[in-house]
């Protein structure tokens, strides 16, 4: 019998998460996430944003649940991370962030695996896409896991699209 390969995410345990919708008392929480240094570093804009940015982007998302699903995802009841589709066309652009003390065991995997069941059974957007720093090793391996598959690249980023 040969070595075992590695486990692929299917075959690895993945944490259970739950999403709720994201409510008003959770708008420091996004901001200190939106603001984490790793988060800051792999986002499009490169740089943190402002409580005044923070507060304007969250009102507009919440007057606006047809185009802005935005989730809290706990585990064991414990908030460890959001998740957002942000609606245009047939077409959500998923945006991730994990709390710094729960990355690298699985969470942000089973996150994205929660929304595009969410997606699936909601039958709206028909169609997912992200766009990843390729330096974002962990990122890209989530969404992979997810069902992601990359369609275009870029130096510095990557788009990826589901289904
Ligand atoms: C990116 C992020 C959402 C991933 O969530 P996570 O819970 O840390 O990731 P997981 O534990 O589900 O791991 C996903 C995969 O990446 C791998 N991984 C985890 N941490 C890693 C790291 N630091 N370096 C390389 N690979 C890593 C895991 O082994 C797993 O791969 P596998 O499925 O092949 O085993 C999270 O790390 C995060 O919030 N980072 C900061 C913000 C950010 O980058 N957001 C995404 C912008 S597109």
């Amino acid at each position: 019998m040969g070595r075992p390969g590695p486990l692929t995410a299917e075959q690895r345990h993945l944490p259970q998460v739950r999403l709720r919708p994201a409510q008003e008392e959770d708008s420091a929480r996004l901001l200190a996430l939106r603001n984490d240094p790793d988060a800051v570093g792999f986002s499009v804009s490169g740089r943190a944003v402002t409580v005044e940015e923070h507060e304007r982007w969250f009102r507009r998302v919440r007057d606006d649940p047809a185009h802005h699903r935005l989730w809290i995802a706990e585990q064991g009841g414990e908030p460890v991370g959001q998740v957002r589709v942000d609606i245009t066309g047939g077409t959500g652009t998923v945006s991730i962030a994990v709390e710094a003390g729960h990355r690298g065991r699985g969470v942000g995997t089973s996150m994205l695996q929660a929304v595009v069941a969410q997606v699936g059974v909601e039958g709206a957007p028909s169609r997912l896409t992200s766009v990843v720093r390729s330096d974002n090793a962990a990122s890209l391996r989530a969404f992979a896991a997810a069902g992601f598959r990359q369609v275009a690249t870029g130096a510095e980023f990557l788009e990826l699209e589901w289904p």
